[in-house]
């Protein structure tokens, strides 16, 4: 049966959500202090500002009015958007994530970033991001995620998202948790029998880089430029984009 990693996240949103995010023990419950916060949101805001200058270089100015940040955990990239959009819209499916990201946005009197829980219907944006997040999808679900979150973009919006496609032998961990059996011929690996799924853990996904290119094409987000992610042998890339028509 495939993991689900919906139940993952409500868990780590309810016992981690700080590590969940950034997972380096200083996040963790136990060493957390106000200061270790400040520079978590601190490494945030410097993200946001690589990428919207990015964005900027290549695909001119960025003036968006509707920002949507999707898995946007605490709120890490959707303040730093929430000052150069009307409104932004952090969706995350874990209600511990959001409960603490609504939390903050309280303490720093942001006020125009809504938690949700899926992406509002008929909702229409003008920039979609996405950092660290379809790497724990299942990538069957993260296609159909991707494509709905391309279809919110008006024409003349923007995408950074970030999508993992290979990994290298230093993480093999999600592997080793999950495979009980498996055929190896040489070329391919295949799964015969999955482990018992022990819920609340964190698991990595590759994706398929030509399906990831049809959707954003069919989307009209032709001219895509990428930029490669290495988080201790997880590779992927930052899909940077502009919808044309
Ligand atoms: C590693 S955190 C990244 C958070 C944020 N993007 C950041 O960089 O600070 C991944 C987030 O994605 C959320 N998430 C995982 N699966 C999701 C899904 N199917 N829909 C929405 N959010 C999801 C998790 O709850 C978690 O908050």
């Amino acid at each position: 049966m495939a993991r689900d990693t919906a139940e993952d996240w409500k868990r780590i949103g309810e016992t981690e959500p700080w590590w969940g995010v950034l997972s380096a023990p200083e996040f963790l419950q136990a060493n957390i202090t106000e200061e270790t916060k400040e520079r978590f949101y601190a490494q945030g805001r410097d993200e946001m500002a690589w990428v919207m200058e990015t964005l900027a270089q290549h695909f001119g100015a960025i003036k968006p009015d509707v920002g949507l940040d999707f898995g946007a955990g605490l709120g890490r990239l959707s303040f730093p958007m929430a000052h150069v959009c009307r409104e932004v819209y952090g969706v995350d499916i874990s209600p511990g994530m959001r409960q603490e990201a609504e939390r903050q946005a309280q303490r720093r009197e942001i006020q125009n970033v809504r938690f949700v829980d899926t992406v509002p219907d008929n909702l229409q944006s003008d920039w979609i991001n996405s950092y660290i997040v379809f790497q724990h999808i299942l990538p069957r679900m993260g296609y159909h995620i991707l494509r709905s979150l391309c279809a919110t973009l008006n024409p003349g919006g923007v995408a950074s998202v970030h999508m993992t496609f290979a990994h290298d032998s230093r993480d093999n961990n999600t592997l080793v948790r999950d495979l009980l059996s498996w055929r190896f011929d040489g070329d391919t690996l295949t799964a015969l029998e999955n482990n018992e799924h022990r819920p609340g853990e964190q698991s990595m996904y590759d994706y398929d880089m030509n399906v990831v290119l049809m959707i954003f094409a069919r989307a009209g987000i032709r001219d895509v430029l990428l930029r490669h992610t290495d988080h201790g042998g997880a590779h992927g890339y930052w899909f940077f984009g502009r919808k044309t028509h």
